[in-house]
């Protein structure tokens, strides 16, 4: 497949790296079309009945849940959120909890993972579930959820001790969709997505990273001007919101075979 890249693409993708530093540059209409229902028809009576997502972090999502058999024990809370949403929980969390409380917990406007629509706030089912600070213990299902969750694509991504690099205060209910291999990489190495953002510059295509089994994955860099290259059918390639991409290639990836 011959992509063509141009600097717009670095703020595209499944690793997109969105924080204070890196805010989101998508136009929301881009959204359109490809959001689904968190989980397609919640039980009657489920607090927050109407969660989105994009649609690949959806079926992801779905599947997850499945495989820690946790049926109606794990509710989405909050998913895609537009710039207005983001702006109104954030002004309420400012009126009703504070500056300092708001800027732990709520992303600025602009900046939060929610709206990409790849960013998704669990909860342990309740009669009342807690919006902004929804209970997630690490034990029993949710736990169980936590474990399976980067086999499926997800990180938890604001863990205890990592304020520094996140800017964000430990969220044990926020998890990102970042696809497979990165998820497996992330939670493997013990990083945060602010850290593999970079470290994964150490790896540039003549010395890929092997260490996700059964994956090549490595950095591009854009030159001043666009790039073009080929790449298999099935690799996956991702912009990380900061000046590149990142290249993932399943092993069992046939080669390009250039016509000559
Ligand atoms: N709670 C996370 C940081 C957000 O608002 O995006
Ligand atoms: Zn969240």
């Amino acid at each position: 497949m011959l992509y063509s890249l141009t600097h717009e693409d670095i703020h595209k993708g499944y690793g997109i790296l969105v924080n204070r530093t890196h805010p989101l540059k998508a136009d929301e209409d881009s959204m359109a079309g490809k959001l689904s229902p968190a989980v397609p028809d919640p039980l009657p009576g489920t607090p927050y009945p109407d969660v989105l997502l994009e649609a690949v972090a959806a079926r992801q999502l779905q599947a997850l849940l499945e495989a820690c058999g946790s049926a109606g024990e794990i509710i989405p809370v909050s998913g895609y959120r537009t710039q207005k949403d983001q702006e109104d929980i954030y002004d309420s969390s400012l009126r009703e909890n504070g500056e300092e409380f708001t800027k732990k917990y709520v992303a600025y406007p602009g900046t939060s993972e929610h709206q990409t629509g790849l960013a998704i706030d669990v909860g342990k089912a309740a009669e009342e579930i807690d919006f902004i600070r929804p209970d997630f213990p690490y034990e029993g299902v949710c736990q169980r959820f936590r474990e399976l969750a980067p086999s499926f694509g997800f990180i938890e991504r604001y863990q205890a001790g990592r304020e520094d690099s996140t800017g964000i205060a430990q969220e044990p209910w926020h998890f990102r969709y970042v696809g497979v291999p990165h998820s497996l990489l992330i939670a493997g190495q013990d990083l945060t997505m602010e850290q593999y953002i970079q470290w994964i510059k150490q790896y540039p295509s003549q010395n890929p990273c092997l260490l996700a089994p059964g994956w090549t994955v490595y950095f591009l860099s854009l030159p001043e001007t666009a790039l073009q290259l080929v790449l298999p059918e099935e690799a996956f390639l991702t912009g990380n919101n900061e000046d590149g991409f990142i290249v993932a290639l399943p092993a069992h990836a046939k080669p390009v075979v250039k016509s000559r």
